[in-house]
């Protein structure tokens, strides 16, 4: 099992298995809404997801344009929870496809504010790529066009996901299973 700064690492989707998701999505995303494609890539956990995903959609004969929208949560317990906008994308959204990328999708307020932005400056069809959905944590009638992996309820790393900012270069999605020794 892979040891990474002394935490066993337990691989649960493959880089090998990754890339097969990546290249089955790309070529049905390009069977989608693809008119003047804008790619948004929610940061920060999608970035690696994204850089791949966005050369498998080049692979599969598109050629959109990418950006980027930093969110963030706030709120937790009692409080309603709610999304703010940390860094916007500087692109005009009016009558564009867009497909917007994350890496998980859980209780769905994050995507669920972000494709309700779109729609409201005026995107003409807003879909939505995840490389894992955890359906047991959704809190909102929110499903993605495309799905990597059904996940289950585990807390994952690596491929861009993180722990406090580590693990997110591992080349495969794992769970922290203990101390290494
Ligand atoms: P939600 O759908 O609004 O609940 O947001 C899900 C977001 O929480 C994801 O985009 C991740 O950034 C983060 N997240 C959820 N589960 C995990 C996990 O297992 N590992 C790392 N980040 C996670
Ligand atoms: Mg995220």
């Amino acid at each position: 099992m892979p040891v990474v700064r002394g935490k066993n690492i337990e691989p649960l989707y493959t880089a090998e298995q990754i890339a097969e998701r990546n290249r089955d999505m790309a070529k049905r995303i390009a069977s989608g809404p693809t008119n003047d494609l804008l790619v948004i890539a929610v940061l920060k956990g999608s970035f690696i997801f994204a850089a791949d995903l966005i050369r498998a959609l080049h692979d599969s004969g598109l050629a959109p344009e990418v950006e980027f929208i930093t969110l963030s949560s706030y709120g937790t317990g009692m409080v309603s929870q709610g999304v703010r906008i940390v860094k916007d994308i500087d692109s005009d959204v009016k009558d564009r496809d867009v497909l917007l990328i994350d890496d998980i999708l859980e209780s769905g307020r994050t995507l669920l504010f972000a494709k309700e932005l779109l729609y409201e400056r005026g995107a003409r069809n807003v879909s939505i790529a995840v490389l894992l959905d955890k359906k047991v944590k959704r809190k909102e009638k929110l499903e993605a066009d495309y799905v990597g992996f059904e996940c289950p309820d585990y807390f994952v790393v690596g491929y861009g996901m993180d722990v406090a900012y580590a693990f997110r270069e591992l080349p495969f999605v794992g769970v922290v299973t203990g101390d290494a020794d």
